[in-house]
């Protein structure tokens, strides 16, 4: 009896642990149905289009500015860029060689089946869906703000309810509630209540961009590249013309003091500039649509890491060296830069910039989050039934529209803040696993062919683990509602995965 329940736990433990094989994997990203049409150019475009977006264009005047949480780094946020760009380029080599050795869907989550096993590999997924889905929220609801801003500017053209719709339609209700609570403003007068109980608010914007974007991934994976190349275009067009007509109204005197919170505003400021870093390992997630991955691959990941440091550094520049660092706009301080200047209309055309932005990050996020999915129900961890592959255009269609809905759904309850922070936590850790990875692949598969190698292993995968691991510490302390949020998150994943994940993997003959 004693030894049936010790061989029990031992199968239990031996399942927990049960990798899949590299061969296996390989073998499948061949047989895939995606189809494979993607070059190095088109990971470039997806990949500034996954990282352009809410950090350079709103979340940048925090870390210079600070807020109730942390001091800024003023004008020595060029430093915190440098900083987030250095902890960001350790995993981005990572990514690229785990990526061009399994050029499959599924990123993190796959490249942990094959090294820790099925227990992490589901752990893993689930905190990617903490990166993609709930950072998806934070971008559709920085896109509902710019895209309400942008109608401001056609006040002579619209009518008022157009220009100017209520609150209550274009926010959650946490937004709305902390906003009364800012300007000392009576909720009641902003926001209707059923009943005169339940308070009704709802992100009109947020929800209409998400269904458009929708309607275009299930068109196919090369229509949405080209759909990002047009927003990506328009978005450099106007972070370059940016640079340019700012540089004109430069006052060097405004980058002194230049760095007037010493270190820790510096390193606060890396915190947060870090969301404008994120995306660039959405590329690994196509690596199954990629024509050429073991080379397009480390291309597309460091080329996109590469133009976009050098383009952040050129707008801080600029910005801090417009505006005097104290007097810099928290919500969208590039097109407040330009009215500070007197080129109102200029502030008009950043607004549509940051729309196109914000537009192509949702875009392919919302393309990872459904590829990560799909690669999760392959391995029967999630109903296979969800996965079926429209035949015309190959797209997993089914799963395309769950996950438009979750952020729908979540931009209904979920504030841009939390939802930020909740997808900073969940990067980090993605990053963090990778750079684990490649430190055991090394050991486990030291033949298998490595078309790109990170140098320097283990120092380089080591420095990428405490940067983030640093980073993840600090805002653990810093941090009050995500910080419990995202141990509660991993918890809930946990118990699908007993509940429905486990058993379903076991039972390999149902049809699901
Ligand atoms: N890096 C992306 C952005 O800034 C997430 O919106």
């Amino acid at each position: 009896m004693e030894n049936n329940s010790l061989n029990n736990i031992k199968l239990f433990v031996s399942n927990l642990l049960e990798k899949k094989s590299a061969d296996e994997v390989i073998e499948t990203a061949k047989k895939s149905d995606l189809k494979k049409t993607l070059s190095a150019f088109d990971l470039i475009i997806l990949g500034i289009g996954a990282v352009v977006g809410t950090g350079i264009f709103t979340i940048v005047g925090s870390a210079i500015v600070g807020g109730p949480e942390g001091a800024g780094a003023g004008p020595a946020i060029i430093i915190s860029m440098v900083l987030a760009a250095v902890a960001s380029i350790f995993s981005a080599l990572c990514y690229s060689e785990i990526a061009a050795m399994f050029p499959i869907a599924g990123s993190a989550y796959t490249y942990t089946y094959v090294t820790m096993g099925e227990f992490m590999a589901w752990v893993v997924g689930w905190i990617l869906m903490l990166e993609y889905a709930i950072g998806n929220i934070t971008i559709a609801s920085a896109w509902s703000g710019y895209f309400a801003q942008f109608l401001k500017g056609f006040k002579h053209i619209l009518p008022a309810f157009v220009t100017n719709f209520p609150i209550w339609l274009r926010n959650d209700y946490r937004s709305i509630s902390v906003m009364c609570d800012k300007y000392g403003l009576d909720i009641h007068d902003k926001i209707p209540f059923i009943f005169d109980k339940i308070p009704f608010a709802i992100n009109l914007p947020a929800i209409f961009i998400v269904v458009l974007l929708t309607f275009i991934l299930i068109k196919g994976i090369k229509e949405s590249t080209r759909f990002a190349g047009v927003m990506v275009a328009i978005n450099l067009f106007i972070i370059s013309t940016f640079i340019f007509v700012g540089a004109h109204y430069v006052k060097p005197e405004n980058w002194t003091p230049f760095m007037p919170n010493g270190i820790s505003g510096v390193v606060m400021g890396a915190f947060l500039i870090f969301f404008a870093y994120i995306g660039f390992d959405a590329i690994s997630t196509t690596a199954e649509e990629t024509k050429n991955p073991q080379k397009d691959i480390p291309i597309g990941i460091l080329g996109t890491l590469c133009i976009c440091t050098i383009l952040y550094i050129g707008v801080a520049l600029v910005l801090t060296g417009m505006v005097p660092y104290k007097m810099i706009d928290i919500q969208a301080p590039i097109a407040h830069a330009m009215h500070y200047a007197g080129k109102d209309w200029f502030a008009g055309f950043i607004s549509a910039g940051a729309i196109a932005g914000l537009t192509s990050v949702l875009l392919v996020y919302q393309l990872g989050t459904v590829r990560i999915l799909y690669s999760m129900s392959r391995d029967k961890f999630i109903p296979r039934s969800l996965r079926i592959v429209n035949k015309k255009t190959r797209t997993p269609n089914l799963l395309t529209w769950i996950c438009g809905l979750i952020v729908m759904i979540g931009s209904i309850f979920m504030d841009l803040n939390i939802s930020a922070e909740l997808c900073n936590f969940g990067t980090f850790t993605s990053f963090i696993v990778i750079c684990v990875i490649v430190m055991i692949l090394r050991k486990t598969e030291p033949n298998r062919p490595r078309p790109f190698r990170v140098p320097f292993v283990p120092l380089f995968p080591i420095l990428g683990i405490l940067f983030c691991g640093g980073l993840i510490v600090y805002s653990l302390k810093t941090l009050k509602t995500s910080s419990v949020l995202f141990p509660v998150w991993i918890l809930i994943g946990v118990i699908i995965y007993f509940l429905y994940g486990y058993p379903a993997h076991r039972n390999k003959n149902a049809k699901r």
